[in-house]
This record gives C-alpha cells, structure tokens and sequence, in this order.
C-alpha cells in the first residue's frame, strides 16, 4: 500500500514528563518525531533549544524532524544537528542565503525540508524542490499548536504535489502541519500529503496517544 507517516509533534505533549510521552508516541507506532522550534521572532512564541532536543535523544530511534521557524535558520543547524537532529525543515520566508543553508544541511548529513506561511503561495517553493527531500505544507499559522484546520490550504497541497510530479519528483515527502486530527487527514491525504504531524490530536488524545495514532494510520 501507499505509505504514510505519522510525525506527532511534541510541543502539545507534557514537558514535565515529555520522556514519557515521546516514548509513549514511539512504542506507539510513530514514524518520526516532529519538533518544533520557536525564535520569539519569526513566530510570537518561544518553545525548545538544542538541549531539549539533545535531553530526549536517548528517548527513542526514531528520526528526529525538526521544525525550524526562525528567522535566521544558517546560525542554528549545527547545534541542532549536533543534538540529534534527522531532519532540518526551513522556512521559505525565513532570511538567509536558503540554497546554502540547504546544501549546509545536507553537508551536515541531514536531510532538508522546506516549507512556507499559510499566506505564501506554492510557487514560492518552486526555486527548491529540487533541493529538499521535503515539502512542509502550514495549515495553521506557525507558532501555536492546537488551532484549528485551514481548508483553505488543501489547493496548495494539491498544487505542490503536482509540482512535485511535474518535476519527476512523486517520491518527494509531502507533510501536513496544523490542525491535523482524524476529522481533517483524510482530506490532506487525498489531496497528496504522505506524512502528517500531529500535536494536540495525538498528545491530548481522550483514549490515549498509542489510539490517536492507530486511528491516523487507519485512514488510509
Ligand atoms: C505550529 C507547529 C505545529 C504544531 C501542531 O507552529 O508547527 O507543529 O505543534 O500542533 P497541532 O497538531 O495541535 O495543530
Ligand atoms: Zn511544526
């Protein structure tokens, strides 16, 4: 069958016990672990630095997807990378030379992610895809987890896979972020997305974190 992935994000888990929780999500069947990191610049909030990523590494196996929404990515990689970082996904609107960064992150042994505001428009992403190894679409505005579902970026899902087709580039990651719960995968889904991250879904789950995401896999 098609594969999917399922990335639980970890900043709506519970950071007094978020060891718990993550190893929880790994025995649970996780594919990677999303994480999300803030500058209190780039987006108005402030999350986790390298220590905490570096704190949780011994935790479990799976890639580490780290999430990177600030605005100077270039002075951040090798610390993450160095801490346990998989995977560096960087913002389309971020400042920086973002071909170099990339190349940096790939130079680092790291594969590279790209993504962009709900307000960007796909053909922003147009100069990378061949680059990345991921495309990130934003259904929410970053900086907060546990809002709700922008419908209105299922177009742009569907656009950048085509893009990514059009390319000869169908093997690409495509990951959906914001919002995304069992009312709203199926639609990221049919509209091209093969990795979804989940946060409040997962995390604040009624019948448990192991459910959520037995409930995400069985969608497909
Ligand atoms: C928002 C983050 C998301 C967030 C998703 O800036 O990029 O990863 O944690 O959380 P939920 O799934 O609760 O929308
Ligand atoms: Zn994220």
């Amino acid at each position: 069958g098609k594969a999917l992935y399922i990335a639980p994000s970890i900043l709506a888990a519970d950071f007094s016990r978020l060891g718990d929780d993550l190893r929880q999500a790994s025995t649970g069947g996780a594919d990677m672990v999303h994480i999300d990191i803030m500058d209190g610049h780039f987006v108005p909030n402030l999350s986790m630095g390298p220590g905490v990523v570096q704190a949780i590494r011994p935790v479990t196996a799976l890639p580490f997807d780290v999430h990177l929404m600030l605005s100077e990515p270039g002075r951040y990689l090798e610390p993450f990378v160095a801490a346990g970082a998989d995977h560096l996904t960087i913002h389309v609107e971020s400042r920086g030379d973002l071909p170099a960064i990339i190349a940096e992150i790939h130079r680092l042994g790291c594969s590279a992610g790209i993504t962009l505001r709900p307000g960007t428009p796909a053909i922003a992403l147009a100069p990378y895809l061949e680059m990345v190894e991921m495309v990130l679409v934003m259904t929410v505005e970053p900086g907060f987890g546990g809002q709700s579902f922008m419908a209105g970026q299922l177009p742009k899902i569907t656009a950048i896979r085509r893009m990514m087709r059009d390319r000869g580039r169908d093997n690409m990651l495509l990951q959906v972020d914001g919002g995304v719960g069992s009312k709203t995968a199926q639609q990221v889904i049919l509209a091209g997305a093969n990795v979804l991250v989940a946060g409040s879904s997962v995390f604040n789950a009624p019948n448990g974190i192991q459910d959520a995401i037995s409930g995400l896999r069985a969608l497909v």
